[in-house]
C-alpha cells in the first residue's frame, strides 16, 4: 500500500477524497493529512517553527476520469511520484530561509535569479507547473475553444488550426524534458527578473512558447493559459515514446477551454490593470515635469526683478 503524506496548510481539510476513490478498484493509496497547526512534537518542543508551507494540490478530478487517454495508473504516479516529490523537496529547502513565508509565485520569481537558479527554483517551478497543467485539462474535454479566446487566436495566429499546429511543434521539438505553452504577453520591454525572450513582438498578444526543464513564463512576467508537460514522465506509461500522439490527443480530448478562456480573462485584466497605472505614474511625472518648470521660471522671473530694483 502506497501512503501519501501532505505536508499541507488547512487545504488538507479540503483534499478531495474522490481522487483515491475514483476507479471501481479498491483505492491503493491512504490518504494522511498533516495540517500546518501545531505537531504533537511541536507542542513538546515550542521552540520548533511551525511549517505551513507549500501544499499539495490534487488534481481538480478524480484519477480515472481522464480515461482512456491518461490511464489512472500514469495519472496517480505522475502526481503522487513526482509532484508530491517536488512539494516534499521544496518544502524541505526553504524551510528556515527567506522564501519559506513567501507565495508559491514570487518564490519562483525569486529563486529564477535572473537565469541564475537558485537551489529551490526547478523544485518551486515544477510545483505551480503541475498545478496548472492538472487544471488545463478536463474529462471530456477538447473540441474548439470559442468567445474572446478563438477571436484573439484567429487575430494572433490566423486560424485555430494554426495556433494548434504551433502549439504542437513546440510540444514535440522540446528538447529533452520541459512544457509547452500558450501565454497571453502583455510586455514588449524586458522584464526586471528575466530578458523577455520576445522583446521586439507586438505586446497584449497571444503566443506559443516552448521552456527546458521546470522553466515556466511566469519569469518573463507573461501570462500562462495553457501548459502540456513534456516531460516523458507525463506520457510514458501510456504513450511509450510517441510524444506526439499524447500531445495530440491532450488538444483533442483532454483540454480544457474554459479554464483557458477564464485565465485569459483574469490575465487582460492584469495587463489593463497594469496599463492604467504606468498611464497615472507617467501623468504625474508630467505634472511634476510641469511642475519644476513653472517653479524655475517664477525663480528666475523673481531674479530678473530684483535687478531691476
Ligand atoms: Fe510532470
Amino acid at each position: 500500500m502506497q501512503v501519501a503524506v501532505y505536508s499541507s496548510s488547512s487545504y488538507c481539510s479540503a483534499l478531495t477524497p474522490h481522487l483515491f476513490m475514483a476507479s471501481n478498484s479498491k483505492p491503493k493509496t491512504k490518504l494522511i493529512t498533516r495540517g500546518c497547526g501545531p505537531s504533537s512534537s511541536y507542542k513538546k518542543k515550542k521552540k520548533k517553527k511551525v511549517l505551513c508551507q507549500i501544499e499539495l494540490k490534487p488534481p481538480p478530478y478524480p484519477t480515472n476520469a481522464l480515461e482512456p487517454y491518461i490511464s489512472r495508473e500514469s495519472l496517480e504516479y505522475h502526481w503522487s511520484r513526482h509532484h508530491r516529490g517536488h512539494v516534499h523537496s521544496l518544502n524541505k529547502q526553504i524551510a528556515g530561509t527567506d522564501l519559506d513565508d513567501m507565495p508559491l509565485e514570487d518564490i519562483i520569481l525569486t529563486s529564477y535569479n535572473k537565469g541564475h537558479f537558485l537551489p529551490s527554483f526547478n523544485h518551486a517551478a515544477q510545483v505551480w507547473n503541475h498545478d496548472f497543467f492538472w487544471q488545463s485539462m478536463k474529462p471530456g474535454g477538447g473540441g474548439r475553444p470559442s468567445g474572446q479566446l478563438l477571436q484573439l487566436i484567429e487575430r494572433d495566429f490566423g486560424s485555430l488550426e494554426r495556433m494548434l499546429m504551433e502549439l504542437k511543434a513546440a510540444a514535440s521539438t522540446q528538447f529533452g524534458s520541459g512544457w509547452a505553452w500558450l501565454v497571453y504577453k502583455a510586455n514588449k520591454l524586458d522584464v526586471g527578473n528575466a530578458v523577455n525572450p520576445l522583446p521586439s513582438e507586438k505586446d497584449n498578444k497571444l503566443v506559443v512558447a516552448k521552456t527546458p526543464n521546470a522553466v515556466n513564463p511566469l519569469v518573463w512576467d507573461y501570462s500562462p493559459l495553457l501548459a502540456i508537460d513534456v516531460w516523458e514522465h507525463a506520457y510514458y506509461l501510456d504513450y511509450e515514446h510517441r510524444r506526439v500522439d499524447y500531445v495530440s490527443t491532450f488538444l483533442e480530448k483532454l483540454v480544457s477551454w474554459e479554464a483557458v478562456s477564464s485565465r485569459l480573462e483574469m490575465a487582460m485584466q492584469r495587463a489593463a490593470k497594469r496599463a492604467r497605472e504606468e498611464e497615472k505614474k507617467r501623468m504625474e511625472e508630467d505634472d511634476m515635469i510641469i511642475g519644476d518648470k513653472k517653479a524655475m521660471e517664477v525663480y528666475l522671473n523673481s531674479d530678473e526683478d530684483s535687478e531691476t530694483e
